[in-house]
């Protein structure tokens, strides 16, 4: 295939943002190289972009296997030009981090970190030969705080920001621009959108469509912003997180993220109404680490003004419940 025009790659592009990203490049006449896993509608997605009049082709892998995003990278930088490099493959959860299986932490590790960071320098050679060319990698407003029962999502997100910044700087002037979104809340799949849904009003502050963030985000990355945080409410947050301290905020949001979403939310993290939440009248202190459950039943003490501690109770020589108020 001739290398004749230039392209934009999206990773994670079959749904959520991504696919919001391969719309919005699309009508900007930007031909297109999606990827996604295999089977999740990529060609049926292709299908619709045509009507754009534009060349896209798709690339169905797995890219939590290195071996996927070597041969994925081969393929690219023999056949295409790329111009435009977006990183939004990624996922995450909520969990007990000594509860997870290995493989669970493994694919969010590998996904998030190795995939996007090894792709990037593989067709970095590809993107220095365009007159201009574009890197945006997608964060989160999770990457602004350490956050227990997320542990290794909200440090993924904080690896993009850090690796980001710097090759930001590395290629100055090299005519490759590296900029990194940070969205909040999104109604995409179905986990986030229940999560999301489920936290009523909190859960809409801060709020975009997966389409206003592409929009804003491309912009501003046309525009060579860096660092592109989205809407007044999680500037706002971003703002506060860099303010508050550390013994503070993560108690604050680790727990607000203990108590509505310990299963299978995807992503985020973060809603900014956790830290939004500090200025209500109701605002509830966090419950202090020794007090806040048991580590045999995991019963919550509930409020923490009380001090309740579990103990091992025994009747009658019976064991009966692991531990007791
Ligand atoms: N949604 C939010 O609230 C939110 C907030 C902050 C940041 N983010 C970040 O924004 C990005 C997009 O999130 P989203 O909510 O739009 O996600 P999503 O709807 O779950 O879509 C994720 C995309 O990544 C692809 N993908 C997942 N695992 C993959 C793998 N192993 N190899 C190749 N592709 C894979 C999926 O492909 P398939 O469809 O083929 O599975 C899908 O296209 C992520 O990096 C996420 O961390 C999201």
């Amino acid at each position: 295939m001739k290398k004749e025009t230039s392209f934009a790659l999206i990773t994670g592009a079959s749904q959520g943002l991504g696919r919001a990203m391969a719309f919005e490049l699309a009508k900007r006449k930007t031909n297109l190289l999606l990827v996604a896993l295999p089977n999740e509608n990529l060609h049926q997605l292709a299908a619709q972009l045509a009507d754009f009049q534009i060349l896209v082709h798709c690339f169905e892998t797995d890219l939590s296997l290195r071996e996927n995003v070597l041969s994925l990278s081969q393929t690219i930088n023999q056949n295409y030009q790329v111009s435009i490099l977006i990183n939004n493959a990624g996922r995450g959860g909520s969990k007990r981090f000594e509860e997870v299986e290995l493989d669970y932490l493994d694919g969010i590790l590998q996904l998030n970190i190795v995939a996007t960071t090894l792709l990037t320098h593989l067709l970095l050679p590809n993107l220095r030969q365009q007159n201009q060319a574009w890197i945006l990698n997608v964060s989160s407003m999770a990457a602004f705080s350490p956050i227990g029962f997320k542990t290794v999502y909200p440090a993924s997100k904080a690896f993009i920001r850090h690796w980001s910044l710097g090759l930001r700087e590395e290629l100055k002037g090299s005519g490759v621009s590296v900029c990194v979104v940070y969205p909040g809340p999104m109604k995409t799949n179905q986990d986030v959108t229940q999560r999301i849904e489920n936290q009523g009003f909190k859960g809409n502050i801060g709020l975009l469509t997966p389409e206003d963030v592409a929009v804003i985000a491309l912009r501003q990355m046309f525009q060579n912003r860096g660092t592109i945080v989205l809407g007044f409410t999680n500037k706002m947050s971003r703002f506060l997180m860099a303010l508050l301290p550390n013994w503070f905020k993560i108690p604050l949001i680790s727990r607000a993220v203990e108590k509505k979403s310990i299963e299978p939310a995807h992503c985020l993290a973060l809603s900014p109404s956790h830290l939004l939440t500090f200025f209500s009248p109701a605002f509830n202190p966090p419950t202090p680490p020794q007090t806040r459950s048991c580590p045999e039943c995991r019963h919550c003490c509930g409020c923490w003004r009380r001090r309740y501690t579990c103990r091992p109770a025994r009747t009658s020589g019976r064991s009966r419940s692991p531990c007791q108020r």
